[in-house]
């Protein structure tokens, strides 16, 4: 696996093969790596001659500071398991090598309606800095594929709607990837790593009360099977931001269904201090 900490030699080097020919999967992370991680980077070496991941702990996304502070790094690892699975090149930039025009970047981003509701409402601020990361490292890696995990469905819609604001639409794919889970049910994530004990034995209720939506499902009113999953979130000492139910092609929130229309279920909540989110596509 070839480093670059620096975007003018990693621009050098993939510029030198985009000539070959070579196309380019892109795999952007924060670190702290973990089988769904490596899932992306599998999905890129199976349609891409050439896999691009990138680690960058990326300040403007933290709405919560303390959030930042404790962001687990296992830089180590990380690199070890890129290694195992065979990822051609990681890029590991520093703040300043992302934003050097820090003190006066002033974008803004049309994100229209997916800002203002979930993790847009709950998280203010956050996919502003999600879209100014992304954009920086989709213009340096210039990928003809960039791979996203369903985990973060919101997330998913922001970044596909940024390619779209970008004009990049159709020269870079965005390929959604399934949610890799712990046996118990868990979503594995990153912030799991923050778990004690007696939370991590607690956080697979966010599956089973989106699971509970799931197989209770009904035409018509959703409001008792949302009270019921979130009552079961309390129930196991989480404090929710939300369990919602919305449609899965727009994230517009429903309140009723009419037995066709495709529905995708979103959690966000804490379990003391880590923030938690999952969803399930209800009838995919
Ligand atoms: P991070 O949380 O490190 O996630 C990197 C990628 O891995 C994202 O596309 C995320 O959806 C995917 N992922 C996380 N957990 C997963 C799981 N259990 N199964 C499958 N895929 C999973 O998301 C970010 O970083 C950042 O916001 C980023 C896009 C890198 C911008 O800073």
């Amino acid at each position: 696996m070839v480093l670059f900490k620096k975007s003018a030699a990693l621009q050098k080097w993939l510029g030198k093969q985009r000539k070959k020919g070579k196309i380019i999967g892109f795999v952007p992370t924060m670190g702290a790596l973990h089988d769904g991680h490596l899932s992306l980077i599998e999905a890129s070496k199976k349609h891409n001659s050439i896999t691009v991941s990138s680690i960058f702990v990326n300040p403007t996304q933290f709405n919560d500071p303390a959030d930042f502070e404790k962001y687990p790094i296992t830089l180590e690892k990380d690199i070890q398991l890129l290694e195992q699975a065979d990822c051609d090149v990681l890029f590991l930039p520093s703040v300043s090598e992302i934003y050097p025009e820090w003190a006066t970047a002033n974008e803004q981003y049309d994100l229209g309606y997916l800002e203002t509701i979930l993790e847009g409402k709950y998280r203010p601020g956050h996919f502003q800095g999600v879209c100014k990361v992304v954009k920086r490292l989709l213009e340096k890696v210039q990928p003809g594929n960039l791979y996203l995990g369903q985990k973060d469905y919101q997330q998913c819609m922001v970044i596909t709607k940024l390619t779209e604001l970008m004009g990049w639409k159709n020269t870079m794919k965005v390929n959604i990837c399934p949610t890799l889970r712990e046996p118990d049910g868990l979503a594995m994530s990153s912030r799991n790593m923050r778990l004690d004990k007696e939370e991590r034995e607690k956080a697979p209720a966010i599956y089973r009360a989106l699971t509970y939506i799931k197989s209770n499902l009904q035409k018509g009113d959703l409001q008792p099977v949302k009270v019921k999953a979130l009552q079961m979130l309390v129930d196991q000492g989480f404090k929710p931001d939300y369990i919602e139910i919305a449609d899965a092609a727009t994230l517009q929130l429903s309140n009723e269904w009419d037995g066709r229309q495709k529905l995708v279920t979103v959690a966000a909540a804490f379990l003391n201090e880590v923030r938690l989110i999952d969803n399930l596509l209800l009838n995919d």
